[in-house]
């Protein structure tokens, strides 16, 4: 960005920032409004049109050009989360706790959940797995850390479980997503994330669960939906089924940066109006 630039919408409104709690009561109401963020303009442009800004572990992905999720660490999250906050004024902000960070054990997850939290002012964190986190869950919300659970496609896992093809396409491989997404909610989540399901799976769990469920790639059955930004602003060649993009910024990109290539070969930029002059002169 150019420092002589007007800045994005970081706006000066005070805080009246959505809870966990706001979010566990949209259950079967309005869908909830859900997108990544990872950079503090982002942020601030898409807090007022989202309930829920989740600082994604896909920022590995998507920032840093790694091929899965499993580099990503917490110094990351939480650099990304404070910039997140920075931008956020209204919606929910959530922060992935990363690969290896929480799995390990309770009190572990507690600890990094704890930094994540208290160095970044965002309002809860979100791990991946069913019934084998459902204790870390309920540990984590009796001290104070609200919870987003994530189960169905699980991108952490992709080593043990196959793969980044969709869940539950045959009725035989329900019972454990359902199993994983009642644990989840019962141990005392907010809101479980169900990635990557066939949609009456999806209308299952949702009927089935008491929090709200957010569906990526589950159907319009949950109770509100997550994309990645970047994917639904069309920034990758390549695209998932489950992302419409709403634009072609890839393609956008592209254009500008080889118009200003173009000006700048040409001597078109900087023309008079990106030229400082001498005080007093009239050209
Ligand atoms: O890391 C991420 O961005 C996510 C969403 C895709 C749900 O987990």
């Amino acid at each position: 960005m150019s420092t002589t630039s007007k800045a994005p919408t970081i706006d000066a409104r005070p805080k009246r920032q959505a809870t966990a709690k706001n979010i566990a009561a949209m259950k079967g109401g309005t869908p909830i409004v859900c997108l990544t963020a990872y950079i503090t303009p982002m942020a601030a442009r898409l807090d007022k049109h989202c309930d829920l800004l989740l600082v994604g572990d896909s920022v590995g992905m998507v920032l840093y050009g790694m091929d899965s999720t499993l580099g990503v660490d917490l110094d990351t999250m939480i650099r990304h989360g404070r910039a997140v906050c920075r931008g956020a004024k209204q919606a929910l902000v959530v922060i992935d706790l990363p690969f290896g960070t929480y799995e390990e054990s309770k009190e572990l997850a507690f600890r990094n959940s704890a930094r994540a939290l208290s160095e970044t002012g965002a309002g809860a964190v979100k791990l991946e797995g069913g019934v084998e986190m459902a204790e870390t869950v309920e540990f984590l919300v009796k001290r104070g850390i609200p919870v987003l659970g994530h189960v169905g496609l699980m991108p952490q896992s992709v080593h043990t479980n196959g793969g980044y093809g969709a869940r539950g396409r045959d009725v035989d491989e329900w019972q454990p997503i359902i199993d994983d997404a009642i644990a989840i909610a019962n141990a005392g989540a907010f809101a479980v994330v169900l990635e990557g399901v066939a949609e009456p799976l999806a209308r299952k769990i949702t009927e089935t669960v008491s929090c709200p469920v957010i569906g990526i790639g589950a159907s319009s059955e949950c109770d509100g939906q997550i994309l990645v930004t970047e994917d639904m602003l069309g920034l990758f060649a390549i695209n998932p089924k489950f992302v419409k993009r709403y634009m072609e910024l890839g393609q956008s990109i592209e254009g500008a940066i080889e118009a200003y290539a173009d000006e700048v070969r040409s001597r078109d930029f900087p023309s008079d109006d990106h030229t400082y002059k001498m005080r007093g002169s009239n050209s």
